[in-house]
């Protein structure tokens, strides 16, 4: 695996094969490891899988987690080796963003609702470096989890609008035995908060399994599952349209119902899509 830390470093790489590129924050874990799996699958044998790491701040509001985000740089570098990786792009924040930086990404449609509108400037930060991760390193394709599934969504609009030849493929959200979304996130969590984060993913599942209910009745659903854990504080539970992202009265085949929930200060997200439903608010069934 070769490990390079500068742009010219990076682009200086040949690339006669296939590229396929896991862009993630660093304190790998085994979410990761299932994004580089499809890496390699997408880039065959012969391929070539890089991995970026990069703790980017403009994606971070003020005052939230940026300075304490996890940096276990031996570990995360083992990690990759262990994966098959064959290029770990360990860029330093000037590296990436000079001191007059004045050119951004911003994405404002899909970005409007959701963790666009709980993080002011969070969607504009992750398309500007991911707009720059690619120019950088030139993938042919890119692999994003579906945990984060309106970051997903973000991205292939930015790839739609500002024509990058870059195919990006999605993976389902990687969950603990317990069904907790696997998160580097989760290491944040003190052990009473660990055990009630499980409410999250039994909420998803108790409003998967609702027949004949409406938008309002389903969301409703899901924030008294969550307030079964006294140490959960809701940030949002929404029920939107997994395209648009706009909100929904109605639960419908490509409803996306996602939350964010805070335990003591961490903030964790889920999402699922809601299969076919009736919905009495809709008067039939809604196709
Ligand atoms: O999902 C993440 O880890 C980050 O938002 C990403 C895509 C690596 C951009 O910084």
């Amino acid at each position: 695996m070769k490990v390079v830390t500068t742009i010219a470093e990076a682009q200086a790489q040949a690339r006669m094969k296939r590229r396929v590129l896991v862009p993630t924050m660093g304190a790998l874990h085994k979410a990761h490891g299932e994004l580089i799996r499809v890496a390699r699958e997408y880039a065959g044998v012969d391929g070539d899988v890089a991995v970026s790491i990069f703790v980017n701040p403009l994606q971070f509001e003020p005052g939230s987690d940026y300075q304490k985000y996890p940096r276990p740089e031996e570990a995360d570098e083992a990690f990759c080796r262990a994966a098959g990786v064959d290029l770990l792009f360990r860029p330093a924040v000037e590296e990436i963003y000079s001191q007059d930086s004045s050119t951004f990404v911003e994405e404002t449609a899909l970005s409007r609702t959701l963790e666009g509108k709980s993080r002011p400037g969070h969607f504009r930060g992750v398309c500007t470096v991911v707009a720059k991760l690619f120019n950088i390193l030139s993938p042919d394709a890119a692999v994003f989890g579906e945990k984060d599934f309106q970051q997903l969504a973000v991205i292939r609009r930015m790839v739609r609008d500002l024509n990058f030849k870059i195919d990006i493929v999605a993976v389902p959200t990687v969950r603990e035995a317990d069904g907790l979304a696997s998160s580097s996130r989760n290491e944040y969590l003190n052990a009473a908060e660990r055990r009630q984060a499980t409410v999250l993913h039994k909420a998803l599942l108790a409003a998967e399994k609702t027949d004949n209910i409406s938008g309002r009745e389903v969301v409703d659903l899901v924030r008294r599952t969550i307030s079964e854990a006294p140490l959960a504080r809701i940030g949002y539970v929404e029920l939107v349209d997994a395209e648009t992202f706009e909100p929904l009265d109605v639960v419908r085949p490509n409803a996306l119902l996602a939350l964010a929930v805070f335990f003591g200060k961490t903030r964790l997200i889920d999402n699922r899509l809601l299969s076919e439903k009736t919905s009495p608010a809709a008067g039939a069934a809604v196709r």
